[in-house]
């Protein structure tokens, strides 16, 4: 049965509402006027390898695109493309490197935007490779043209492109795990934020989010990480993202824990972390507008 909405009463339909992106095309077909939405972009940054960048990237890539909408990714990890391989493979045409996109995700489209064409393509996922620090600008802005969320991916370590993405975001997340290491790395890529925001002349939100977290006894160290990021004022996620073997096994299988496990622990932990981040960014972008 069709699902009736007020539009008028919507603050953000996008984000806020349980509709599914479909309903709008369905109303926006039906009453032949277009719903004017306001783009998400989410930046997932961090200076220091390894602690979950991709991993969050990949997984809520699908949550947001299983719930209905059109997902960009933008893989500006030149070396690794972590994100990228997570959804299309690698190959080589006339001596250059191209990606295919995998038709096997359930449920989902994927397409990897070609840069030398303008159109960005129609799918639920589009990837956009190897962006670099001179097109990152270019690339999120098409994307968030065409698409309803772009997902920027970065290289562990400060980098122009992740200053460019950090300065588009509507939300920037901090994956930190329990070590001091990684806890001198969440404070200075939280004081980039910080000053990107000021020379905006606009307030970056961001959140750290506890990375790799011990599923039973909280230890020491994680106890201490807690508290450092406390009295540092720096804003956390609630939901942690758990150390779980269905990531890891994701990252050999490519089935992301949703579609392996969907009761499983990890599946549940993703769900958990994505309602957080949609209510988040619900809080911080704007009332949408009606075109008529
Ligand atoms: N929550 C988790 N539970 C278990 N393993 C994880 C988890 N998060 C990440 N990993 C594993 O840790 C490794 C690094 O994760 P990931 O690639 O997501 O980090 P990254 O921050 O993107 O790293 P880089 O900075 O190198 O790009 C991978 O092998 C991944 O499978
Ligand atoms: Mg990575």
């Amino acid at each position: 049965m069709k699902k009736s909405f007020k539009l008028s009463a919507a603050t953000d339909l996008r984000l806020f509402s349980k509709l599914d992106r479909s309903d709008v095309h369905q109303y926006e077909r039906s009453n032949g006027r277009k719903v004017a939405w306001l783009m998400s972009v989410l930046t997932v940054a961090g200076q220091k390898g390894g602690s979950g960048k991709s991993t969050l990237v990949r997984n809520l890539a699908i949550h947001f695109a299983l719930d209905g909408y059109r997902v960009g990714i933008v893989d500006a990890d030149l070396i690794q493309q972590h994100s990228t391989e997570f959804f299309a493979d690698r190959g080589r045409e006339g001596g250059r490197e191209v990606w295919v996109a995998r038709t096997d995700v359930p449920k989902l489209t994927i397409k990897v935007w070609d840069r030398s064409v303008a159109k960005i393509p129609e799918a639920r996922i589009v990837l956009a490779p190897q962006a670099d620090q001179d097109s990152i600008g270019e690339i999120i802005q098409a994307l968030t043209d065409a698409l309803d969320v772009v997902i920027c991916d970065l290289q562990g370590s400060a980098s122009v492109a992740m200053i460019h993405a950090i300065h588009y975001a509507d939300l920037v997340l901090i994956p930190v795990q329990p070590s001091n290491d990684d806890l001198k790395s969440c404070h200075s890529t939280a004081k980039h934020v910080i000053h990107a925001g000021k020379s905006a002349r606009r307030t970056i939100a961001y959140r750290v989010v506890f990375s790799r977290a011990s599923t039973g006894f909280k230890p020491e160290v994680e106890r201490v990480v807690e508290e450092a990021l406390e009295s540092a004022g720096l804003p956390r996620l609630k939901t942690p993202v758990f150390e779980r073997t269905a990531f890891k096994r994701a990252s050999f299988s490519r089935i992301a824990p949703i579609f392996d496990d969907p009761e499983g622990g990890a599946a549940k932990n993703i769900s958990a972390v994505y309602a957080e981040i949609r209510s988040i960014l619900a809080g911080v972008t704007h009332a949408i507008a009606e075109g008529g």
